[in-house]
């Protein structure tokens, strides 16, 4: 009688110890696949990504240019303006500029004015309209360049521009992010077309 009894109190006991084990093991598998979610989750959601701020759809309206001793030219361009937002959250951007140059030496810019992107969309801003114009005065080498280039067929400018701005993770999270702009623009002279346009 007493031995039975014993028995069945260490079986109790075997039981409990086991059910304590399960739930330890339940629980164990429970925070590591909240450790994964929750990695997870900050690694894409909460990551904030920069920005890409470009150029594209650039149309020449018209363009003069002057190979002379002192060779110039006068571009009228409209672009579109992206700005591609890859995160889980708006991207609001302050106003910024967009400058063109050409070797180096300033042809023009535009403003663009303060907005917002929405999350995982791009901000189109169309027809931006800047009239690029230089003229090579001073500097012999930049004007034989300047000249080969506009006889030969292929002017090469450079868009640059820095955007600040924040993105909202989760509408409360803020985090400041900057994109920069650096687009090199081919234009064909004789059929005055874009020959290429690539923007890191
Ligand atoms: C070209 O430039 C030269 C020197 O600056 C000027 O005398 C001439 O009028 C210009 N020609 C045109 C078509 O603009
Ligand atoms: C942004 O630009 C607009 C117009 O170009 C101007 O009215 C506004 O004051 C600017 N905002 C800031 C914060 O500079
Ligand atoms: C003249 O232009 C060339 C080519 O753009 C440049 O490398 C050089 O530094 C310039 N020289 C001066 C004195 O500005
Ligand atoms: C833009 O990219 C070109 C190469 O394509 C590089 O030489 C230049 O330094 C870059 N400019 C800026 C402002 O990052």
């Amino acid at each position: 009688m007493a031995d039975k009894e014993a028995g069945t109190f260490v079986n109790e006991k075997e039981l409990k110890r086991k059910k304590r084990i399960k739930l330890a093991i339940y629980i164990a598998i429970f925070v590591v696949f909240q450790v994964i979610v929750i990695t997870a989750f900050s690694l894409t959601v909460l990551k904030a990504k920069t920005p890409k701020f470009r150029l594209s759809d650039i149309e020449i309206k018209t363009l003069t240019r002057n190979t002379s001793s002192s060779p110039s030219f006068e571009v009228d361009i409209t672009t579109k303006v992206k700005v591609k937002n890859t995160n889980f959250g708006a991207y609001k951007y302050d106003n910024s500029t967009v400058a063109f140059s050409y070797q180096g030496s300033s042809v023009g810019q535009v403003a663009i004015q303060k907005g917002k992107a929405g999350w995982l969309t791009t901000k189109n801003i169309d027809g931006v309209a800047v009239k690029l114009n230089y003229q090579a005065l001073t500097n012999m080498t930049a004007a034989s360049y300047l000249d080969n280039e506009l006889s030969t067929g292929v002017l090469t400018l450079n868009g640059n521009g820095k955007m600040t701005g924040k993105v909202e993770l989760i509408w409360i999270m803020k985090k400041k992010k900057s994109a920069e702009m650096n687009c090199t623009i081919a234009i064909n002279v004789q059929s005055q077309t874009i020959k290429s346009l690539e923007c890191k």
